[in-house]
């Protein structure tokens, strides 16, 4: 089989990053090899985020700029794949002839198969484009069933590319119809993958020496209520909380978080998982959206301010040191300043490590799209500015709060530029300059926390 070079550009959610690694792995079984540069590549695949109309922007922009190595060498393939490719298929793939394939999130494990469609269309001495535009494979599967062949992992582990922390998918999909966003488009409906095959991929990565593993999904919380061990006895908690249990066997994991949760149906039993499972990190991705109750409803979050406060206090009882982080979106259609104030209490109140926070951008195909109040840009803006202000001071202050102290930190890379120091994070999170030292990914040293700003703690080894 002749070898041929890939080159794969994620933009996105870790859904993406994960998509991409399994494409990267399929591939690898059909003889492609990653390459850094798209210059090198015979194989080019951009995969796209939606999420708002900015990420949308700049993907639509670098393909244009990828567009280049296909001009200068027809026989260079060039593929649109997920969240992009998923909703406007349609439309790219007639302002887009230039393209050879365009596929949605679905079709991951598929691709190998797709790919040699799209060779044996294409024939570069006939016309510089297939004739035909690119071909598009986006249908949603039917089965009910979420399987991942358990080769998909192996070829980015080991050698230079070992990586101590991996993304596990245990679903996809999204059933929650928030009405800003458009993940419920892009990705379809909730699918689980069994328990079963969930453990033996933490058993397998744990083999490879991964001592990480954090359980991916849109809303994990919902794992397995709908697909997944239905026909089974009766299980002993919620099946996420379940998973936890049974994937914290696995010995070698060290470290397990999970993300992300919404907190509507955050299972009850979680306080009491984290008081029986030491290796669930004191880490806490919970995206909140709003403070105000009427933004809330408005959203569909179904939850309010009191609750996810409970949520938050039930967690922080039973993990004193959690760093919780959330996602807000200032600018919702209808937020006043009155709603806004609330945003800002409530972060203030909570006291997040950090936040992601963005203006709210309408989508198609979503309901908060139509509404009628759409808030005016520059008081979007405005808002965003002061919200991300006060959540940086919080920041500087948690993260200085950890000079003086000793913490477990694992390390992950190496620093580039200073071959002597290396990254790491703490058991909260917190990532950690660790000075000095001869390094390798996956091991955990006391770390004494000497700096600390916005970004980063800076610390030294204690022995
Ligand atoms: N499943 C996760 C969120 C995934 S999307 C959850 O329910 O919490 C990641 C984040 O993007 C969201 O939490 C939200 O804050 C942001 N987002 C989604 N749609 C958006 C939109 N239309 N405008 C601005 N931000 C948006
Ligand atoms: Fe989007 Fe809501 Fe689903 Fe999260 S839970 S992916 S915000 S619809
Ligand atoms: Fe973007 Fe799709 Fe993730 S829209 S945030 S890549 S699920």
């Amino acid at each position: 089989m002749t070898q041929r070079n890939v080159h794969i550009e994620t933009w996105g959610c870790q859904m993406n990053v994960a998509d991409s690694e399994r494409m990267l792995a399929l591939l690898a079984q059909k003889n492609f090899r990653a390459v850094s540069s798209p210059s090198d590549a015979d194989l080019i695949i951009l995969n796209t985020c939606n999420i708002r109309e900015k990420a949308r922007h700049k993907v639509l922009t670098r393909l244009g700029e990828l567009r280049v190595f296909k001009d200068n060498n027809p026989s260079v393939l060039l593929a649109l794949s997920g969240c992009v490719a998923q909703t406007e298929s349609k439309s790219l793939r007639n302002q887009l002839p230039f393209l050879d394939l365009i596929f949605g999130p679905d079709q991951i494990e598929d691709l190998p198969q797709i790919l040699e469609k799209v060779m044996e269309a294409d024939d570069p001495s006939l016309s510089q484009f297939a004739p035909q535009g690119p071909l598009v494979q986006t249908k949603f599967s039917e089965s009910r069933e979420y399987s991942i062949p358990m080769d998909a992992a192996e070829p980015w582990l080991g050698g230079d590319k070992f990586e101590a922390t991996r993304f596990v998918n245990i679903i996809k999909g999204c059933d929650n119809f928030c009405t800003f966003c458009v993940v419920p488009y892009t990705r379809g409906r909730e699918k689980s993958r069994a328990m079963a095959e969930v453990v033996q991929e933490t058993h397998f990565l744990a083999e490879k020496g991964v001592k990480e593993i954090v359980l991916l999904g849109q809303n994990v919380n919902s794992y397995g209520l709908d697909t997944c061990e239905r026909d089974l006895e009766p299980l002993e908690h919620t099946p996420f909380v379940e998973l936890l249990y049974k994937v914290s066997k696995t010995q070698g994991v060290e470290r397990l978080r999970f993300m992300t949760s919404n907190p509507h149906d955050l299972p009850s039993q979680l306080p009491q998982a984290f008081v029986d499972i030491p290796a669930l990190c004191d880490q806490f991705h919970l995206p909140v959206q709003a403070g105000s109750n009427a933004i809330l409803k408005s959203m569909h979050r179904r939850y309010t301010r009191e609750s996810y406060l409970e949520k938050i206090a039930a967690i922080r009882a039973v993990r004193p040191e959690m760093a919780f982080s959330s996602d807000i979106i200032v600018g919702f259609p209808g937020e006043t300043d009155e709603d806004f104030e609330q945003t800002m209490s409530l972060v203030s109140d909570v006291k997040f490590a950090f936040i992601y926070a963005f203006t709210y951008s309408p989508r198609p195909l979503t309901p908060a799209a139509k509404f009628k109040n759409q808030v005016p840009e520059h008081i979007k803006v405005k808002r965003l500015q002061a919200l991300l202000d006060m959540q940086k001071l919080e920041t500087e202050r948690q993260n200085k709060e950890e000079i003086g102290k000793l913490r477990d930190v694992m390390l992950f890379y190496r620093n580039r530029k200073e071959p002597e120091n290396w990254y790491g994070r703490t058991f909260q999170g917190r990532l950690v300059k660790v000075l000095n030292i001869e390094g390798a990914a996956g091991i955990t040293l006391p770390v004494r926390i000497t700096e600390a700003n916005a970004t980063a703690l800076v610390g030294v080894v204690e022995v």
